[in-house]
């Protein structure tokens, strides 16, 4: 039997259309688990102090002051959106921290200028993967680090709300990279892989402020199903919640650390 036709690739999600307006709110998250990201990713970064570093698809600074404060910066938040860029100039100010018109394939910072770049659920939005990695090896010093934080088609975490948006499996293995394809493509730009992390990520927090951030749609899978699809969810996800149905789980969260090897 002949194998199935590859999905067509899905359309961008544009970031200064909807999920803008409702970013901040829908995907806040508490102070405990920011300090947590913190803490896991300084174990894969020098412990000298200061470090620069970019946090490429910076959206809504939800992660760029807390790198300022934790790794010294100044820290640059690139991020192509101006809907989003403007919630981060008002919202997540801080002195080191300076948020920068640009994309992942074209960095408006100058060669060998940082210590780290993260990439934070940016990088499955990336059109020219190949020209983000060798632009991200242009800007990292020697010895540098990229911290690449995604999803992978090959293990798409079972979030607690999964069951209510069946498809949402589907489409989010159209969106996303395998870890071995991701691998691969920073390999062959020059990176070293040094880790492969699969942390977990805690059910945080009260289920109806969950479900009320939920349904501020400020995910990206949710732009790719239609209106029917995720008003049905919402539907039964609501009497779930009224009848104390919902299931409360803990999933996990990956991410790659690669290093621009010294020559
Ligand atoms: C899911 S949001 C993540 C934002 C932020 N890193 C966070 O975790 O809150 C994805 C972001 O990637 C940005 N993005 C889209 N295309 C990009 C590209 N080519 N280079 C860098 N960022 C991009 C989007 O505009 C959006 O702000």
């Amino acid at each position: 039997m002949e194998p199935d036709p590859p999905a067509p690739p899905l359309a961008p999600v544009d970031y200064n259309q909807v999920q803008h307006q409702t970013y901040a709110q829908g995907r806040i998250l508490p102070a405990a688990a920011i300090a947590s990201y913190m803490a896991t990713f300084a174990g894969h970064l020098p412990d000298r102090r200061p470090l620069v570093g970019i946090d490429l698809g910076s959206g809504t600074g939800r992660f760029t002051p807390a790198l300022a404060e934790t790794f010294g910066g100044p820290i640059h938040g690139v991020e192509p959106a101006g809907g989003m860029r403007r919630i981060a100039e008002a919202d997540s100010r801080h002195p080191r921290v300076t948020y920068l018109a640009g994309r992942a394939e074209a960095i408006p910072r100058p060669d060998v200028s940082a210590d780290f770049v993260l990439m934070f659920l940016s990088y499955h939005h990336v059109t020219d993967k190949p020209a983000a990695a060798r632009e991200i090896a242009r800007v990292l010093k020697p010895g540098g680090r990229l911290i690449l934080r995604s999803t992978f088609k090959d293990r798409i975490p079972d979030h607690w709300w999964r069951r209510y948006f069946p498809r949402s499996h589907d489409v989010e293995r159209a969106m996303f990279p395998t870890e071995a394809e991701t691998i691969a493509l920073f390999e062959a730009a020059g990176f070293r892989t040094i880790a492969a992390v699969q942390m977990e990520v805690p059910f945080d927090g009260e289920i109806a402020a969950l479900v009320a951030r939920l349904k501020l749609r400020a995910v990206s899978v949710f732009e790719h199903m239609t209106e029917a699809e995720l008003d049905d969810g919402f539907a039964r996800i609501d009497a779930d919640l009224a009848a104390g149905a919902i299931v409360e789980k803990p999933t996990y969260g990956d991410f790659i650390v690669f290093e621009k090897p010294a020559p």
